[in-house]
């Protein structure tokens, strides 16, 4: 009896997890792809595709080219157009498939979020008077502060920010998550910032300088999510593999 074939896109911390939970399993066969953009890509328990497909349509033609049984969507919640992607796929080739993305944070009490819909209101947001920013947003969109050329900026991100900002007052930090609150406290502090602008992605792993803002009563420009695409959603890495136990078994049934 055949393997039931699942492509995962990946590029999180939940597609990398996936992955190694689903590696060992001899009734399955899984391919975890990549956009291609880290330098350094952490290490995967499966083997690895890298690059774009060409689009929906592209990614439908490669669905179907390699037999997949299954494609799950890992991707990160800002990743919207790969996510668009797998939606469109999905509706030309019928492949199976749903998402696994993580819930939104939530506000809790003493939280001083305001909330936006993108990294260009986001800055805007920060307002017209030179403040102390933490960019916590990646590299892809950080020349979005050029707009803003008189905030001091420190810019984290794990691989360089090329072009570098035109802004005068700039400090660029190389780092990747998990990162701890004692670490998140500590850079805030050392550095006096005021606001810290952040993508409401969720998870754990870059949750802390959301709680040690929570401590130090700082102020976070939230960039909130747009609205989800069409594939069915899974919040857990648990509830993926229980999907896809339901799949391969499914498949087993129909003798593929
Ligand atoms: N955006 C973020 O804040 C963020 C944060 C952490 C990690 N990531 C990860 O970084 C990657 C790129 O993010 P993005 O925001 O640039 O994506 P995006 O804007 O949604 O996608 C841009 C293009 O990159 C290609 N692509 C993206 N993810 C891919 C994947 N997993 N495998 C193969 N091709 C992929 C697709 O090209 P084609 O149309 O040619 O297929 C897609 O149209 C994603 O895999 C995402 O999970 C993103």
């Amino acid at each position: 009896m055949g393997k039931a074939r699942i492509l995962i896109l990946g590029g999180t911390t939940e597609a990398r997890r996936l992955a190694e939970a689903l590696a060992g399993r001899a009734d399955l066969d899984i391919v975890l792809s990549l956009a291609g953009r880290t330098s350094d890509p952490a290490p995967q328990a499966v083997p690895v595709r890298s690059g774009g497909f060409g689009g929906g349509e592209g990614l439908a033609r490669y669905l179907t080219d390699e037999a997949f049984d299954l494609l799950v969507d890992a991707t990160h919640p800002f990743a919207a157009r790969i996510s668009a992607n797998a939606a469109d796929a999905v509706s030309r080739c019928g492949v199976a498939a749903f998402a696994l993305r993580r819930p939104a944070w939530q506000p809790v009490p003493g939280d001083r979020w305001h909330a936006v819909r993108n990294v260009p209101e986001a800055i805007a947001a920060l307002g017209p008077s030179p403040r102390r920013v933490f960019l916590a947003i990646g590299r892809q969109e950080a020349h979005y502060a050029n707009a803003a050329p008189f905030h001091h900026y420190w810019v984290r991100s794990v691989d360089p920010v090329e072009p570098a900002l035109t802004v005068p007052d700039v400090a660029y930090i190389h780092a990747k998550g998990p990162f701890r609150v004692e670490d998140e406290l500590e850079m805030l502090r050392q550095s006096a910032i005021e606001v810290i602008v952040a993508k409401n992605s969720g998870g754990s792993a870059t949750y802390a300088k959301i709680e040690a803002a929570r401590q130090l009563g700082i102020e976070v420009i939230m960039i909130e999510r747009a609205q989800a695409a069409g594939l069915a959603v899974v919040e857990t890495v648990e509830a993926a593999l229980h999907r896809i136990d339901h799949l391969a078994s499914s498949l087993m049934k129909r003798g593929v």
